[in-house]
């Protein structure tokens, strides 16, 4: 691949000072496409979410079912531990604060009088979306959002998150059948057009991982995506967890199956994906799958008991109950009972998002830190 630096991209022309000094690893040239703190995808005043004219959709889009489960998983948790309150539900890479207001929208009773919700994102866009759709729990203080770097406050109840970690800046590698290396951007022809390239890389921690887990042997192209900031963000975002519940969903799989299929960084601009990360950097969403093997492994480390990772499709059908619910969309207008069920199986049929998603939740009780 050999590419020309755009330099009506205002990114670009950071990118190729840096380029024209050394090459630039694939996370870093991620961390600054999306978290550059002017030109930054995330810092940028136009919202990505959406359908027509927007990068991508989240589950949030399809409808309020992923936020209604999780209300209802949160509610049965809620009893488990003894009705606690205040019950926090603390969610970082909270976006549009969408999953907050379904959740918030979801729950009644004495355990909506104990929820507490935290929103936390700092893309200033996110920001202001979240003040509409979570404008009447702002206005009775039930609900409200994190001041950046703000160090919250220690609770009992639950981190949550939907598409977070696949947000995180992360590494390419692979196998050649010899050694492994890491995927960089380098520039070519004095600094006016750049192409990647794959290097020795020097993180010993990834390649053990990698080495460790790949299943069967590995083949040269093996590869799969290393996230060096997971357990400093996992660290962040569990600290103020007392007691309660990890839960979070994004799409990735194993660590085994990652390093099979090769996996590498995907970009989506109004909703095409390829893989071309270093093309038009602020411009187009950049993200990996998550590997969540390490996921679990680092929750483990601190103190939380994970359950196996499981489909979205499985998880759903697990845990809401969907006999009753349908029961309760038949007093429903036709279009509505439609749209009811249409979200359900956009997160159950596999080939929607019922098989690539995957949930992680794992507890934290006191007695196992
Ligand atoms: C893919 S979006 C998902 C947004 C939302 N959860 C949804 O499903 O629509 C990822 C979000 O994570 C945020 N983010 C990235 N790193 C973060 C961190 N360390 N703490 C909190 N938010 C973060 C980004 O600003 C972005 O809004």
């Amino acid at each position: 691949m050999v590419a020309k630096i755009d330099s009506a991209n205002q990114l670009s022309a950071i990118i190729e000072q840096m380029l024209s000094k050394a090459p630039l690893s694939a996370s870093d040239y991620m961390s600054l496409a999306l978290y550059h703190p002017e030109h930054g995808y995330y810092r940028q005043s136009e919202l990505p979410w959406g359908f027509d004219g927007k990068d991508y959709f989240t589950a949030l889009d399809l409808g309020p079912l992923l936020g209604e489960t999780i209300a209802y998983m949160l509610h049965n948790i809620w009893l488990d531990l003894g009705c606690p309150c205040p019950f926090t539900i603390f969610e970082p890479g909270a976006g549009r604060g969408w999953l907050g207001r379904d959740i918030l929208t979801a729950i009644s009773g004495d355990f909506a009088k104990s929820v507490q919700y935290i929103h936390c994102d700092d893309c200033p866009a996110a920001g202001r979306e979240a003040i509409v759709a979570l404008k009447p729990w702002l206005k009775s203080g039930q609900a409200r959002l994190a001041i950046q770097g703000e160090d919250i406050e220690p609770f009992v109840g639950a981190v949550i998150s939907n598409e977070l970690f696949d947000a995180l800046p992360a590494q390419p590698w692979r196998w050649d059948g010899a050694r492994w290396e890491r995927e960089v951007l380098v520039s070519l022809n004095g600094d006016i057009q750049y192409c990647t390239a794959w290097e020795k890389g020097e993180s010993l921690e990834a390649i053990k991982w990698f080495s460790q887990h790949a299943e069967g042997g590995l083949q040269p192209e093996d590869g799969s995506v290393w996230v060096d900031s997971m357990p400093e963000v996992l660290t962040d975002i569990c600290r103020p967890l007392k007691k309660g519940l990890f839960l979070t969903i994004d799409y990735g799989d194993s660590a085994g199956r990652l390093i099979a299929k090769g996996a590498s960084l995907r970009r989506y601009c109004q909703h095409k994906v390829d893989g071309k990360w270093w093309e038009n950097p602020g411009k187009s969403d950049l993200t990996a799958d998550v590997d969540f093997t390490r996921l679990a492994y680092l929750l483990e480390c601190q103190g939380f008991m994970p359950k196996k990772t499981v489909s979205l499709g499985r998880w759903i059908s697990n845990n809401a109950p969907i006999v009753e619910w349908e029961k309760q969309w038949q007093g429903l207008p036709q279009a509505e009972r439609a749209k009811r069920s249409h979200n359900l199986l956009q997160l159950t049929m596999p080939n929607a998002m019922g098989e690539r998603f995957k949930v992680l939740q794992a507890v934290k009780t006191p007695g196992n830190q």
